[in-house]
């Protein structure tokens, strides 16, 4: 963890940013399936912060040193001392050295801060970078590699005009938290608005959503059919054609995209109303052998008779008198609360998330992955009053990009998203959180328990 000055525009003057290696995004670290690997990640951050911390924020105390450090690689099946633990933090001129056994199947997960209450200020200052596991199945698919597969880590942030990030402050300078943050530049790969030469032929991206708060959906300005061959963790069971990939906080999507026929052209990535970047494609033929499988592999479902328990969890958003959102907390308690989700190690329980607030919160879970089963609306005010369920629509079932294994999932607004999850790997404690960082440091986020059998 290193404090670096680098140009994310060739126009800016260089920005501070929070590193791992020197570079924001870090390097991409490339692991293959069920071969161990061991990281020490050493603190050498300056003594001071540079962003707003709040010191009301639980976990964030003035009694506490102002900069700290932990690492987590989301999406690794990783035992929980190797896990970056909120509370496992430390300060420069220490080190740990964790574990990751890569136990799993092919996929792009990343690493991150994860550190108690300052943890999307250190994520916001750069430090987070791809972990890319893969495997002999995905080697035999004959997809697009070596210069053809090209990270994509996407992030918004708010510049300056002399190029250093701003992160917003409420105007009470006893509590500076915001309950969001978004940009006005899209960042790709540590570069505002960049753009990519390519040849006329396929390539694939390895897109993670970097960012604190805002929903990604991604296009193509030529209104190009792109496919998507994977979600968070992993292949899908067949592409998916898509003319727009909507990637909330932490996720990610593997996306094929085919330039051949397109020669000279300019084709811009766009999201809602920004740029994110552009493709040059040369003029020409290129003698590309990939391929794009029918099948890619095979997502065998969770019945859900196979659940032992089933949690009903609301998503709650406590509101100031003025109507402002102050706190979030998860099945209506804060971090510190005795831990209330205790799945046994092997198990499989159907998790029932329930959003009767108007934002979306990408929840995602620590050392597992899980399928979507559906998701339904219902009357928000009527279980605000009585704690009880009444559904207003059918269930409807995941997005076609959204049935793999997932990591993280979209419980959107006035919904029921309920997910289904077999508890492998360690036991031990880990979390479960919302990924928009800001709704992570105040609350959103609880302990919960892998109980040995
Ligand atoms: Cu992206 Cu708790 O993690
Ligand atoms: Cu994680
Ligand atoms: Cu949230």
């Amino acid at each position: 963890m290193q404090q670096v000055q680098r140009k994310l525009h060739r126009d800016l003057p260089p920005t501070r940013l929070w590193t791992y290696g020197g570079a924001s995004p870090g390097p991409t670290i490339e692991t293959r399936s069920g071969q161990g690997l061991l990281i020490e990640w050493a603190n050498e951050l300056p003594p001071r912060h540079f962003l707003p911390i709040d010191h009301t924020l639980h976990g964030a105390e003035a009694s506490r040193p102002e900069v700290r450090g932990v690492v987590h690689v989301h999406g690794a099946k990783a035992p929980p001392e190797s896990d970056g633990y909120p509370e496992d933090w430390y300060v420069p001129g220490q080190s740990r050295t964790y574990y990751y056994p890569n136990q799993q199947e092919a996929a792009a997960l990343w690493y991150h801060d994860h550190t108690m209450g300052i943890n999307r200020l250190n994520a916001y200052a750069g430090m987070f970078g791809l972990f890319l596991i893969r495997d002999d199945a995905e080697d035999a698919l004959n997809l697009p590699k070596g210069p053809y597969e090209i990270p994509l880590v996407i992030c918004d942030r708010l510049l300056r005009q002399d190029g250093q990030l701003d992160y917003p402050v409420s105007g009470d300078e006893a509590r500076p938290w915001v309950s969001e943050v978004f940009g006005n530049v899209m960042v790709v790969n540590g570069k505002a608005f960049p753009f990519l030469e390519v040849e006329p032929r396929r390539y694939r991206f390895r897109v993670l959503n970097a960012s604190n708060a805002r929903f990604f959906h991604l296009s193509l300005s030529n209104g190009q059919t792109f496919h998507q061959i994977g979600t968070d963790q992993g292949l899908l069971p067949a592409p998916v054609p898509l003319e727009r990939s909507s990637l909330a906080p932490a996720e990610r999507a593997d996306l094929v995209i085919d330039f051949a026929g397109h020669g000279g052209e300019h084709i811009v990535m766009n999201s809602d109303s920004f740029q994110v970047m552009q493709f040059r494609v040369k003029q020409g033929q290129s003698s590309a052998s990939s391929a794009l499988p029918a099948q890619l592999r095979p997502v065998p479902k969770i019945p859900e008779s196979t659940a032992v328990r089933t949690r009903a969890l609301g998503l709650i958003e406590k509101k100031t008198m003025t109507g402002d959102s102050m706190t979030m907390l998860l099945n209506g308690m804060p971090w510190h609360a005795p831990v209330t989700e205790n799945p046994v190690l092997d198990s499989v329980e159907i998790w029932t998330l329930i959003n009767p607030t108007d934002d979306s919160h990408p929840i995602h879970l620590h050392m597992v992955r899980f399928q979507i089963l559906d998701r339904r609306r219902f009357e928000p005010y009527y279980y605000q009053t009585s704690g009880e369920l009444r559904y207003t629509g059918p269930s409807t079932p995941p997005d076609p990009e959204e049935a793999g294994w997932k990591d993280t999932v979209r419980a959107d607004p006035r919904m029921v998203t309920r997910i289904i999850v077999r508890f492998e790997g360690f036991p031990g404690r880990y979390v479960w959180h919302c990924h928009i960082l800001e709704h992570e440091d105040n609350e959103m986020m609880r302990p919960y328990d892998v109980v040995a059998k």
